[in-house]
């Protein structure tokens, strides 16, 4: 197994993998993807292989490849310049699975972050997604934010629910005004 920079050739597989990522992950999805989401992540493939500030790392077992990583140079805090990986659309071919695919692309990726000087990686994982969190956590990603969603209606119906909260509802239904 080999992990190499991904050239144009690679693309046809590296959407063959995307597709199972989103196979693997439709269940846990908060929003559901607009029309044509695949093609936009594709593109961002295609820009990766010629963008000195990206990867796409692929693993190669003869000529077949059986997994991928996307990593870019990003400023991820909306109240820092300081340039981060992020890390995305990590995959491995259900048949390889556990034989250190993943460990090596992703130690492609920290090799990546260090020749372009950035010190850290970030990325998202489903916390539903057990086996990811727990590979994550064995290559040494540690969890620092957590993202909570809930409809508000089912909000509402928790809060409404609960007898001994309520106070007034009197401005329940009025929206803040909205200045440009
Ligand atoms: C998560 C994923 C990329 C891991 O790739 P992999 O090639 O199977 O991982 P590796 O074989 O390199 O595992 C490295 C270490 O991670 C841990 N690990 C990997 N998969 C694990 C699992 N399912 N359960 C527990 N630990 C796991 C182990 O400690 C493992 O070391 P070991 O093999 O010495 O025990 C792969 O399972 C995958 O493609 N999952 C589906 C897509 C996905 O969820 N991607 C991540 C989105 S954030």
């Amino acid at each position: 197994m080999r992990v190499r920079a991904a050239a144009e050739g690679d693309l046809d597989a590296a959407a063959e993998l995307l597709d199972e990522l989103d196979a693997a992950q439709a269940a846990w999805r908060v929003f559901s993807p607009r029309p044509g989401h695949q093609d936009e992540v594709l593109a961002r493939y295609k820009a990766a292989l010629d963008d000195p500030d990206s990867l796409l790392a692929v693993a190669e077992d003869g000529d077949r490849v059986m997994g991928m990583a996307l990593a870019r140079v990003i400023v991820p805090s909306s109240f820092s310049d300081e340039r981060a990986i992020e890390l995305s659309s990590v995959v491995v071919h259900p048949s390889v699975r556990h034989t250190g695919v993943g460990r090596a692309l992703t130690r492609a990726v920290a090799r990546f972050a260090g020749d372009r000087g950035v010190e850290r990686i970030t990325l998202k994982v489903f916390a539903a997604n057990r086996a990811a969190v727990r590979f994550w956590e064995a290559v040494g990603f540690v969890p620092r934010a957590v993202q909570y969603t809930a409809t508000a209606d089912d909000v509402l119906v928790r809060i409404e629910s609960d007898p001994g909260a309520e106070t007034s509802s009197s401005t329940s239904s009025s929206k803040p005004a909205h200045r440009e």
